[in-house]
């Protein structure tokens, strides 16, 4: 089995499908250039079948993105995977990923199909695919809550169809990160020729559990393709955070031990660029992109960064883009990161004395004030001593 893990980032499709997230062309566009300099390895662009304009920004991202593979998503239907490649046919690099219910529920409620029918369109629609590209993704949506039998059989006739990734999204988020793991390395033993797909997740964050359950589909199930949205974006609560599964694969690899191909550098500015173009804040304590996420506000914890970073630190802000830590000078704030801060901003106190008077006045003021600006520090050391 290989140690690369596919990136699959699907904030244009999946992402896009989050309430008040709706991007026009343009944005779409802006994002698709950023999600390549980030080197994800598949862009899932849009839902070609789904609108004239999604139609359109597929074409367009096909016809600009040159270094990562860009998708379409299409139901399990002729018309809708003729129309996906029709928007791909300007890319070198093109997949086309179709899908449909396997859960009983689904399958009886929404489709008012039979399984055998399900199975049946499964296959032929994966062979008309893959006549047409060579590079053919099938999602069992709502795959975890799915007869397993049932989900094998259908894995299995669309790998004998040419399917090339095979996805099983927990389309509810209704996933348990040992069980969904166990869920899908039993699936992959039950397929003959499992082995000539890659396999892949897609969990949503219901109930929070979306990044924990992706990685769980990894180590335990062996999967190594993840779906995510750049901030989590996506439908309800969102999927599995981008962000946060690249950093932790890369951060514990003595766990894992797979590569992934992100440039890391470039996370911050994807996560920015997608909370600017969809008005979706970010959270300040959100893990990796947050503004707090590598921000130290307590006197313990910055006297320990100061000394050595690793002490609070388990990642480099550098890494994910950011210019640097952040010490957050404020009532619980000790002597050593003030006298950092007035080194920073070129302040030199003349004797310790003076500058223990300048940390009382500090403290003083930290009492009233929740965070402490450098402005607040230059004019609280400005009365009586010099400026270097
Ligand atoms: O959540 C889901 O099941 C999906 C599929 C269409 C891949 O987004
Ligand atoms: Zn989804």
């Amino acid at each position: 089995m290989t140690d690369k893990l596919i990136i699959f980032d699907t904030t244009l499709r999946d992402g896009e499908q989050s309430p008040g997230a709706s991007m026009t062309r343009d944005e779409k566009l802006r994002i698709a250039r950023q999600l390549e300099r980030l080197k994800v390895d598949v862009i899932e662009a849009g839902f070609a079948a789904s609108s004239n304009g999604d139609f359109e920004c597929i074409q367009a991202i096909a016809r600009t993105v040159k270094d990562s593979t860009v998708c379409s998503l299409a139901r399990a239907n002729d018309r809708d995977i003729a129309r996906a490649a029709e928007a791909l046919a300007d890319s070198q690099n093109a997949r086309i990923h179709l899908f449909i219910a396997t859960s009983p529920l689904h399958m009886e409620k929404k489709l008012r199909m039979t399984p055998e029918e399900v199975f049946e369109q499964a296959r032929l629609s994966t062979r008309f695919a893959r006549n047409l590209r060579d590079d053919i993704e099938f999602s069992a949506e709502d795959g975890y809550r799915s007869d397993i039998d049932f989900l094998a059989r259908v894995c299995e006739a669309v790998i004998k169809e040419g399917a090339t990734t095979i996805n099983i999204p927990d389309t509810v988020g209704y996933g348990i990160p040992e069980l969904y793991g166990n869920f899908i390395k039993t699936l992959r033993e039950k397929v003959p020729d499992s082995d000539k797909a890659v396999w892949s997740v897609h969990c949503h964050n219901d109930l929070g559990m979306a990044v924990a359950n992706s990685l769980a589909g990894v180590k335990v199930g062996g999967a190594r393709q993840v779906e995510c949205t750049i901030n989590g974006l996506g439908e309800r609560a969102g999927n599995c955070s981008l962000e946060e599964v690249v950093m932790a694969v890369k951060t514990r690899k003595d766990y894992f031990g797979l590569q992934v191909g992100i440039d890391t550098t470039q996370i911050l500015a994807a996560s920015k660029l997608v909370s600017s173009t969809t008005g979706f804040v970010v959270q300040p304590n959100k893990a990796v992109v947050g503004a707090n996420a590598f921000a130290h506000a307590s006197g313990i914890h910055q006297d320990g960064v100061l000394k050595a970073r690793d002490t609070y630190e388990i990642m480099r802000a550098e890494d994910v883009g950011w210019s640097a830590n952040k010490i957050v000078l404020g009532k619980l704030s000790g002597r050593n990161a003030f006298k950092q801060r007035l080194q920073e901003l070129g302040v030199e106190l003349e004797s310790e004395a003076e500058t223990l008077a300048a940390f009382s006045r500090f403290k003083e003021l930290a009492d009233r004030k929740s965070e402490i600006f450098d402005e607040d520090i230059l004019a609280l050391v400005s009365s009586g001593v010099g400026l270097a």
